[in-house]
């Protein structure tokens, strides 16, 4: 069977575009399946740093056809402006393929997103990247969301768009901030639509066809399991299911087909915006990890809050993902640690916990228990290849992939792709 599944196990920002970018070196398709451009995947190659926000990590790699599917909300201003940019970088952007099923973002649902982040009581914010995405999948949810193959029919398109902007410019107005203008709006999304159009295409076919012909597909998660609609820190989430199961209904692939479920998994945590982070540091620590991490947001270049790896966390996130190999990164930002704290059970009222609590008020509450482990206090950025790594490194992987019930199969310890070797 040949489609595998590439999630991010944690609160995002594994670094699941480097390794999407490396495993596609043996992949004939990647495809994004849910999510929108909230998303930076960061692919360093050589002295260029790439971030993609909608386009799949596997476009640089010649040949390989990139999929954003029918889970995807796309954004056809951002999209198409991040496709020129890869233009003018001398890539070939031919190989995109945008669902006709996928749901589209507009002016209105980005500026609705700040509204409600800005009239949120304490508390409440989310912290959102102001994409528009939770009010994108509200309304498709709501049934009055606008899909990709009206960008082949300019005249529906356009008439769609200004039936949902009058819509909510009402609600815009109502509350008494600027509507948007919808002329000037329709302007940049009529010529995205003209961009796009030859992309258009019913991408569950595609897949289908490429499952068919036994060609090699990996789909490539957004987000990360902790922020999932269901299954995460609720409300503190995005608006889609960012684990594995969410590429069957978001690429239209049946379960049969599914065989390798990877999950990135960060040698510690981190965590944009707001919500529970139950192993947080505050101290230098936390700091340092920042730092050397170079721990700020790919899409708004927000610090990100830092912390001890969470086994708890990740060891449910791989068990609703039903992660079988492990792509463990940043091993590199702990190698000035002389010690190293894993969570391994959480306290909360006096009783310890091997499971996170549903609700977010409790899962704020909860005091990590912590193992301490020795660093190795080794530059391992150098290392090539398992037996290269510190003997206390090997120990300290050794432990994740036990606390969170699966197997290192990739260890990563730098951004590049050649700082990217098997366990074996
Ligand atoms: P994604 O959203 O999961 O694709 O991750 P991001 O691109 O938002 O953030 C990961 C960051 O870590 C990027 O700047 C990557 O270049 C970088 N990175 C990825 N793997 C490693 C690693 O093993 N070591 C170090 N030091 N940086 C890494
Ligand atoms: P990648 O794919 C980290 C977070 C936001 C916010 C919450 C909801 O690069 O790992 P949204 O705009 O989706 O409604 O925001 O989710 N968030 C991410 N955090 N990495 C991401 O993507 C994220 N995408 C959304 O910070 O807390
Ligand atoms: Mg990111």
């Amino acid at each position: 069977m040949p489609v595998d599944i590439l999630v991010g196990t944690q609160w995002g920002d594994e670094g699941k575009g480097k390794l999407i970018d490396v495993l596609t070196r043996d992949c004939d398709m990647v495809v994004r399946f849910q999510g929108g451009n909230n998303a930076g995947h960061t692919v360093e190659i050589g002295s260029d740093k790439f971030v993609l926000h909608l386009v799949p990590s596997g476009i640089f790699r010649p040949g390989v056809a990139c999929i954003i599917g029918n889970g995807v909300v796309v954004d056809p201003v951002a999209l198409t402006a991040e496709m020129r940019d890869l233009e003018k970088s001398g890539l070939d952007v031919s190989a995109i393929e945008l669902s006709d099923k996928a749901q589209l973002i507009f002016d209105y649902h980005r500026q609705i997103d700040g509204l409600k982040e800005a009239a949120a009581g304490t508390g409440k914010k989310i912290g959102t990247t102001k994409r528009g995405i939770g009010p994108a999948y509200s309304d498709k949810a709501d049934r009055c969301g606008i899909r990709g193959w009206m960008l082949k029919k300019p005249a529906e398109l356009e008439k769609a768009f200004r039936e949902q902007a009058a819509k909510y410019n009402d609600i815009f107005v109502a509350r008494g901030v600027e509507p948007i203008d919808i002329d000037a709006a329709w302007a940049k999304v009529a010529d995205a639509a003209a961009y796009l159009t030859p992309r258009v295409t019913d991408t569950v076919v595609s897949v289908n066809n490429a499952i068919r012909a036994g060609k090699k597909i990996l789909c490539e998660g957004a987000q990360g399991m902790l922020l999932d609609i269901d299954h995460g820190t609720y409300p503190f989430v995005t608006s889609s299911n960012t684990i594995s199961g969410g590429a069957c209904t978001g690429a239209g692939i049946a379960p049969t087909h599914i065989r390798d479920i990877w999950g990135v998994l960060k040698a510690y945590s981190t965590r944009v915006g707001e919500g529970p982070f139950p192993t947080e540091l505050f101290d230098a620590d936390g700091e340092k990890l920042r730092q050397i991490g170079h721990e700020f947001g790919a899409t708004t270049g927000r610090p990100r809050r830092c912390g001890w790896f969470d086994a708890v966390a990740s060891g449910y996130s791989c068990m609703v993902n039903g992660v079988n190999k492990l792509a463990v990164t940043k091993v590199d930002v702990l190698d000035q640690m002389p010690e190293i704290k894993i969570c391994t059970a959480y306290e909360l009222d006096g009783e310890i916990l091997h499971s996170v609590p549903s609700s977010a008020d409790d899962l704020a509450r909860v005091k990590p228990v912590y193992e301490t482990v020795p660093g190795w206090m080794q530059d391992t950025t150098g290392c090539t290849c398992y037996k290269d790594l510190p003997e206390n490194t090997k120990k300290y992987l050794d432990r994740l992939a036990k606390l969170v019930n699966s197997t290192v199969a990739i260890v990563s310890v730098g951004p590049k792709r050649e700082q990217t070797f098997s366990a074996e």
